[in-house]
Parts: C-alpha cells; sequence; structure tokens
C-alpha cells in the first residue's frame, strides 16, 4: 500500500498554538533575553514560527543531533552532528525541539548544556509523546501531546519527506 497521509493537527491550530506558546514565553521571559537553540532538523520550522511570536529579545544558535538508528525507531546512541556556534555560558537558554519521543535525546543534550553554565535552561517542544517515554525529562512548554503514532509535518519528516508539511500528519500504509 502506497504512503498517505492523514491530518493529525492543522495547520490553523498549529499556527495558534505556537502564538500562544510565544505568548506565555513572552511573559516568563519578561525583561530578559532568551537564546532559543534549535534542534536540526525538525525544530526548524518550529523555532522560526516561534521566535516570531516572542516579544523580549531573541537570539538564536543551532545544534544537530541524531538518535536515531532506522526511520522510525529509536537506537538509544546520541551523536552531535553539529554543535553551537556560540557559549551558552550565563544566557537564558531556551531549547526548541520537534517532538519528544523516548527522551533520550533530550536526556543527553541537557545533561552536556547544563555543564557549559547557562543563567537558566528551558525546553520548549511543539509535540510529546508521554506514552514512548523511557528517559525522564522535564518539559517546561509543550504545544501538543500526542498519541503513539509516528507523525510528520512542520519539520518532522518520515526517511527526509513530509518535513515542508505546514499540517502535523500521520503517516499510514508504512510497511
Ligand atoms: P527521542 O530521543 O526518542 O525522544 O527522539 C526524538 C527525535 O526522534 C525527535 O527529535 C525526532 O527527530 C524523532 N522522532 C520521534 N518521533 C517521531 C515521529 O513521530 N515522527 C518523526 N520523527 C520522530
Ligand atoms: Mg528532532
Amino acid at each position: 500500500m502506497a504512503e498517505t497521509i492523514r491530518v493529525l493537527v492543522p495547520e490553523e491550530e498549529v499556527d495558534a498554538k505556537i502564538a500562544e506558546l510565544g505568548e506565555k514565553i513572552s511573559e516568563d521571559y519578561a525583561g530578559k533575553q532568551v537564546h532559543l537553540i534549535c534542534i536540526l532538523k525538525g525544530g526548524v520550522f518550529f523555532m522560526c514560527e516561534l521566535a516570531k511570536r516572542i516579544t523580549v529579545p531573541v537570539s538564536m544558535d543551532f545544534m544537530c543531533v541524531s538518535s536515531y538508528g532506522d526511520d522510525t525507531s529509536s537506537s538509544g546512541i546520541v551523536r552531535i552532528a553539529k554543535d553551537l556556534d556560540e557559549s551558552i555560558q550565563g544566557k537564558d537558554v531556551l531549547i526548541v525541539e520537534d517532538i519528544i519521543d523516548s527522551g533520550r535525546t533530550l536526556y543527553y543534550l541537557m545533561d552536556v548544556l547544563e555543564k557549559r553554565n547557562p543563567n537558566s535552561i528551558r525546553l520548549c517542544t511543539l509535540l510529546d509523546k508521554p506514552e514512548r517515554r523511557v528517559k525522564d525529562v522535564k518539559v517546561d512548554y509543550v504545544g501538543f501531546d500526542i498519541p503513539d503514532e509516528f507523525v510528520v509535518g512542520y519539520g518532522l519528516d518520515y526517511a527526509q519527506k513530509y518535513r515542508n508539511l505546514p499540517y502535523i500528519g500521520v503517516v499510514e500504509g508504512l510497511e
């Protein structure tokens, strides 16, 4: 059967949620500058939209990590493929991620980044699959809790496809 995409969260709902998160973050970081760290590649669409909704000063950096052995299941091995360009010492860091699944990637990453002495570090994810959690990570801002289904769109891929969909969808017809 060919792959098809079923809409899980429509574009308008994603956009409205991001506006809401941006407002909340702007309140919480009042009087500060927030240093957004985008986890590539999946976090990039979310971070750009979120950054536009934040009204306090924003700076950004990018990091690329991978924890996936194949297309749909986690290997548990985390590799930093691209590190940050700038130091985070003394900064109020907000990690921006597309989805927290097993939690392995963020569990590892939080530990690495905390050792670099930021002033504060928080985590914001567009999607969370709480049922799938293996490692306990504290998530400060969540867009949507979703069921245990493989999703794509808004930065999320299946074998590098579908990142550009403006909504969150479930891939159906996978072998
Ligand atoms: P974790 O380490 O298991 O929490 O995996 C997190 C990473 O796995 C995410 O940043 C995604 O890149 C990827 N991932 C987890 N679930 C999905 C999914 O449903 N669709 C696409 N990518 C996913
Ligand atoms: Mg990711």
